[in-house]
């Protein structure tokens, strides 16, 4: 074993190949930069991006459209269970569930071959936000709202949420976030879905399996922590002596540090603006402020800069959205790239079995229960 090499957290290892997108020089989508994304592509072009491999043609883009609205239904039969489900179940975990419920009524379970998961990945991509807005709307006793072609997926997704027409800039700005969050190359879910499929288990397996990674506060469920630590602090004056406090105490700041971004993550930098506008328009000027102290603070003592869930926090609460559904809304971005790599391993499959590094007791001679 000494010939192997062993880095705790796989840090630094090169896990795999994919074609998908690279974080070197820059967050970079099959060969586009996230900037220029974010600035001119919409979320479903994004999508169909990482789907299939390049940019839709006009007439693609409207099919791809098309399949989407029409497979933004969910049985009948889940909208039951979700009213089962008791309320004090985080929304986090209903979309775990969700996913897993999904795959039994879909018409293609049982295929795992490569056009019945992309077929099946776009009813995920489209069905997703329906299970999520639905639960939500249950938990108020509020009746779901179905959803309604012609609009985008982040028009749609606020619609059945609120059942109120969501103004262009909080559209865009949703539209933006999902864009932001649809890939990442080998994070900690990403590799989970993959590990999953490699044993040629099926697509709703390794997305199941991948929200369940997510959901932890080091990944995915840091987009909660950071608004209730904003909300904890309250207010800019009391950010510097917060921060300065917490960090002398060792706490981990959500939404700041990141395991290969040493620098910067560049999302965390697009967004930031986007968010500033936003806070502009909304009356959120204090909690901006309180964030730019925390933020100052935070890289000029420990020189670590924040993560994307830093400002996206701040970009869904000034868009009046619940702190629950901060992490399911990543969800609905990542299942897009979970499923392009779910579909890339099985493309050119080896189980994924890597060794440990023992450090129990060396060999020894069993012993009768009196002699123990
Ligand atoms: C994402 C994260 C797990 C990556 O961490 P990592 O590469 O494993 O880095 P380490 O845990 O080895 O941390 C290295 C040092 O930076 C510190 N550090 C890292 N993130 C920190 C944070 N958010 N706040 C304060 N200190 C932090 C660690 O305490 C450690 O300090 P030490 O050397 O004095 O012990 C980590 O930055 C973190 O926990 N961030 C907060 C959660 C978060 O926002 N997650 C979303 C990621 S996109």
């Amino acid at each position: 074993m000494n010939d192997l090499i062993y880095r705790p957290g796989l840090e630094g290892i090169i896990a795999g190949e994919t074609s998908i997108s690279t974080i070197t020089g820059g967050l970079i989508y099959r060969g586009y930069s996230i900037e220029d994304l974010a600035e001119h592509a919409t979320f479903e072009e994004v999508a169909y991006l990482i789907l299939y491999g390049e940019l839709p043609q006009p007439s693609e883009l409207e099919q791809f459209q098309q399949r989407l609205s029409a497979a933004a239904t969910i049985h009948p039969e889940i909208i039951e269970i979700l009213r089962h489900i008791p309320a004090q179940v985080s929304a986090m975990d209903v979309m775990r569930t969700g996913a897993s419920l999904l795959a039994h009524w879909d018409a293609d379970e049982g295929d795992n071959g490569r056009e019945a998961n992309l077929r099946k990945a776009e009813r995920l991509l489209a069905q997703l936000p329906v299970l999520m807005a639905a639960r939500f709307r249950i938990e108020q006793s509020l009746e779901p709202v179905p959803s309604e072609s012609g609009r985008s997926l982040a028009d749609n997704l606020l619609w059945m949420l609120h059942g109120e027409e969501p103004t262009e800039q909080h559209v865009r700005a949703m539209d933006v976030s999902l864009i932001l969050y649809a890939e990442h190359e080998f994070n900690a879910s990403t590799f989970t879905a993959r590990v999953v499929c490699s044993t040629l288990s099926d697509l709703h397996a390794s997305i199941t399996a991948a929200i369940g990674a997510l959901k932890g506060p080091l990944h995915g469920g840091a987009n909660e922590r950071v608004m209730e630590v904003l909300e904890e602090v309250g207010s800019a004056d009391r950010a510097e002596a917060w921060v300065r406090n917490a960090l002398q105490q060792k706490v981990r700041i959500m939404g700041f540090g990141h395991r290969v971004y040493k620098t910067g993550d560049p999302r965390a930098r697009y967004l930031k603006s986007l968010c500033a506008q936003l806070a502009e328009t909304t009356g959120h000027q204090d909690m901006e402020q309180m964030a730019n102290v925390i933020e100052t603070v935070v890289v000029e003592e420990k020189q670590i800069p924040p993560n994307l869930d830093w400002p996206s926090a701040r970009l869904y609460h000034y868009m009046g959205l619940p702190i629950p559904l901060y992490t399911p809304l990543f969800v609905l971005s990542r299942v897009v790239g979970w499923s392009a790599h779910v579909i890339e391993q099985l493309d050119d499959n080896r189980l994924i079995r890597p060794r440990a590094n023992y450090t129990g007791p060396e060999a020894r001679a069993w012993l009768a229960p009196g002699e123990r």
